[in-house]
């Protein structure tokens, strides 16, 4: 039953009544209904699958369109790597838009706005006359993607409640791998155009569910629709709670203030957040995981897998399965042990595929590309295939047990709500501008280098990871999103939050 009594330790609000010796947040939860809560985050992360989905689209549709019967669709060398990367550039521009949008006109709109460029990005690439056109429909697809790696996980935490925000906030990037993988998959039976009628479903089905969810709460009371946020919370926590309660524990820890200033910069609430969502975002891509997910093919082919079709499924399981186990367990071990132990998992497998090129590198005088060693070479590089293949299966679980969800989730939780649009399109810019360099440059890298020093340099990089979770990321797990930025204001030890 809701109370209506106020608390003398908090003011005039309002306090649950409940179990003795439990706090209010303990008895609210206790009695949240959560049905209709998964189902907002099922709309939102039709959204992640899209853009997963544009992200596989590329690997199977590539090697179909460099051997298009019509010439002016036929990709080069050149021309199918702009193809594959220049979704990420679509992307950080998506992540400067979403960050304006998602504060002007609020977080579901913007969500549901997302279908357009998708639709429309899928629909000009199946219509595509020439290269040009392709292109276009794949920066439109990128956009939306940006936008919508934004938008999602801020929709996510916003709804959540602090029991099960980590478990709801890992499934944006459960739902990115589910869309590679069913990318990869269905692009093993369906030739490109009806691959991109396929991609074009789940922004329609996002778009119609999205239109029966409510806006978040805390979205509402920063526009001061309070009786709006109380309607929210009600289809969000069930009729058993007091929304009362919640709305004005919201209320309480909202900063009056509605513009981020430059000055405020000064601010620890402000820079302190702000620094760790860019760095993480940083970290995440140079670990090089878009390298390692790009020559995937190349490494199994090596190893003597001839279906490279069947490699790219493995890989996308492997990161479907991973990223579930660690949205079951992030709410019970935390985001710093598990960022920890994906670091620890990635910079060992990156050390040991380095150890790979070392042992198979080519002599001195030779050319350093991997794929031109001599025979003798590539006799000795048959029999260490297994350990290549070893350390690529390694990776790719680490990175989805750790590094993969959580960067997209704490930035969903650390910034104070006024700061959480703009500070989020920096991070997303990053994210995606970072991806875009890794994966352009990668063949460069491998030249100037060494392959073993690449590799050796993304491990020093996952290492460095670990480093940076220790030392400045603070534990997020059970905390209300206006707990963590009260904590910012002070300056406790990360570990001690
Ligand atoms: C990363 C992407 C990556 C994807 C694959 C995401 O978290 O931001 O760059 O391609 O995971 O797993």
């Amino acid at each position: 039953m809701p109370s209506e009594e106020s608390s003398p330790l908090l003011g005039t609000r309002h306090e649950p009544a409940g179990i003795q010796g439990a706090s209010p947040l303990d008895v609210y939860l206790s009695r949240v209904q959560n049905r209709n809560l998964y189902l907002a985050t099922f709309a939102a992360v039709l959204g992640p699958l899209s853009f997963g989905f544009v992200l596989g689209y590329s690997s199977p549709t590539i090697p179909a369109l460099k051997q298009s019967a019509n010439p002016a669709l036929r990709l080069d060398d050149n021309q199918a790597s702009w193809f594959g990367s220049v979704v990420t550039l679509g992307a950080a521009a998506g992540g400067i838009l979403g960050g304006y949008v998602v504060d002007k006109i609020g977080r579901k709109l913007s969500l549901m706005v997302c279908t357009l460029p998708y639709v429309v990005g899928f629909t000009i690439i199946i219509a595509a006359q020439n290269i040009w056109m392709l292109y276009v429909g794949r920066i439109l697809n990128g956009l939306a993607s940006g936008v919508t790696s934004l938008v999602v996980p801020i929709y996510i935490s916003e709804v959540a409640h602090s029991k099960v925000r980590g478990m709801l906030g890992s499934c944006v990037q459960l739902m990115v791998v589910i869309g590679i993988l069913g990318a990869y998959v269905a692009g093993t039976g369906l030739k490109w155009r009806w691959l991109a009628v396929l991609g074009s479903v789940p922004p329609c089905f996002m778009l119609g569910i999205m239109a029966f969810m409510p806006e978040t709460p805390r979205f509402l009371l920063r526009q001061h629709k309070r009786s709006e946020a109380i309607a929210a919370l009600q289809f969000l926590r069930g009729p058993l709670v007091d929304h009362e309660w919640e709305c004005s524990e919201i209320e309480a820890n909202t900063d009056e203030q509605q513009k981020l200033a430059i000055a405020e910069f000064k601010n620890p609430a402000i820079y302190k957040p702000f620094l760790i969502g860019i760095t993480m975002m940083f970290f995440q891509q140079v670990s090089g995981i878009n390298a390692i997910m790009f020559y995937s093919e190349t490494i199994f082919e090596e190893a003597n897998f001839k279906n490279s079709s069947a490699v790219t499924v493995a890989v996308g399981s492997i990161q479907v399965f991973f990223t579930a186990v660690a949205a079951l367990f992030i709410d019970r071990t935390g985001r710093r042990i598990l960022l920890v132990v994906s670091g620890i998992i990635m910079a060992i497998s990156a050390a040991v595929f380095g150890i790979y090129f070392k042992i198979i590198a080519p002599s001195p005088g030779n050319s350093s590309h991997i794929n031109s060693l001599s025979p003798a070479l590539m006799e000795e590089e048959h029999h260490l295939s297994w350990l290549a293949v070893l350390s690529l299966g390694l990776f790719i679980m680490g990175f989805a047990l750790g590094w993969g969800p959580i960067p997209w989730l704490v930035m969903s939780e650390i910034f104070p709500l006024r700061a959480r649009g703009a500070a989020s399109g920096a991070c997303v810019l990053t994210n995606w501008f970072m991806a875009f360099l890794v994966t352009k440059e990668f063949y460069d890298f491998m030249v100037l280098l060494t392959p073993y020093g690449t590799f050796w340099l993304f491990s020093a990089t996952c290492l460095l990871n670990v480093l940076f979770t220790i030392l400045c990321i603070p534990e997020t797990k059970g905390k209300t999103l206006e707990e963590i930025e009260t904590y910012f204001q002070g300056s406790r030890q990360p570990s001690a939050f």
